[in-house]
């Protein structure tokens, strides 16, 4: 379904993803694990087109995408649930949420997501009229989550969705993006520093390190590999 070639990026002169290469089968969960600088967000972000590579090709069922604009992008069923939410503050809850869908013809459908979202986060039901920038910073998380799945995409990305939130809260992402793996028809592209979040739900998973993919296998395999314990789960 997504297939990332070669792809290097730099800001300016500075070197930020060192020709990597991915790969995203239709109906998988795969993550992409790695510290702070990794490359993971600019990765995420040239995947939607809102950065473009110095060099490499990617591409979406086929159609190449880097040459796109991020909204055309969007529109061939990606969505990008980025670092540090970047919600429409100023706006309630219902209106963010809203504006997920924006782009869906298929009106009947909306309802149903916006229950589907409501139900695994009932919070947001709660506050729906409140500004989005007065939630705590779970509660935004969830919001984030819950606009991206309100596009209905096909490819879910979701850039460190568990980042600067207590464990409680961390734990209650990781439910609910196991629940969205189970029960929507929706193929997952997650980045995590905590792999523990993350690789036992995983289907397969790439180390990044220092822009580049270190090693890649099953989510489970990588967890039983004596490098990522010692180094990412602290065992
Ligand atoms: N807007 C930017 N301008 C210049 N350098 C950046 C910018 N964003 C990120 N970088 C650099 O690119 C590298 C990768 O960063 P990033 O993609 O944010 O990694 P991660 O998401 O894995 O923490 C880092 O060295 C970072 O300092
Ligand atoms: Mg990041």
């Amino acid at each position: 379904m997504l297939q990332v070639k070669n792809v290097t990026v730099h800001y300016g002169k500075a070197l930020a993803v060192d020709s990597v290469s991915l790969e995203v089968n239709e109906g998988e969960f795969v993550a992409v694990i790695g510290p702070n600088g990794a490359g993971k967000t600019t990765l995420f972000k040239t995947i939607s087109s809102i950065i473009k590579p110095t060099s490499g090709e990617i591409y979406f069922d086929g159609v190449r995408t880097d040459v796109l604009p991020p909204h055309e992008v969007a529109k061939l069923g990606i969505a990008h649930c980025p670092e540090r939410r970047r919600l429409a503050y100023r706006m309630t809850v219902m209106e963010n949420l809203e504006l997920g869908a924006y782009l869906r013809k298929d009106r009947g459908s909306i309802e149903e997501d916006l229950r589907f979202v409501f139900e695994m986060f009932p919070v947001l039901k709660e506050r729906k009229n409140q500004k989005a920038g007065t939630l705590s910073g779970g509660e935004q998380q969830m919001l984030a989550v819950g606009r991206a799945l309100m596009s209905n995409p096909r490819l879910l990305m979701m850039d460190e969705p568990s980042v600067g939130l207590a464990p409680l809260m961390k734990e209650k992402i990781s439910e609910a993006i196991e629940t969205i793996k189970k029960e929507r028809n929706v193929t997952i592209l997650i980045s995590e520093q905590d792999a523990s979040l993350v690789l036992s739900i995983s289907d397969r998973a790439y180390v990044m390190e220092t822009g580049k993919i270190k090693m890649q296998g099953k989510g489970k395999e990588l967890i039983d590999n004596d490098y990522v314990k010692v180094t990412y789960l602290g065992l």
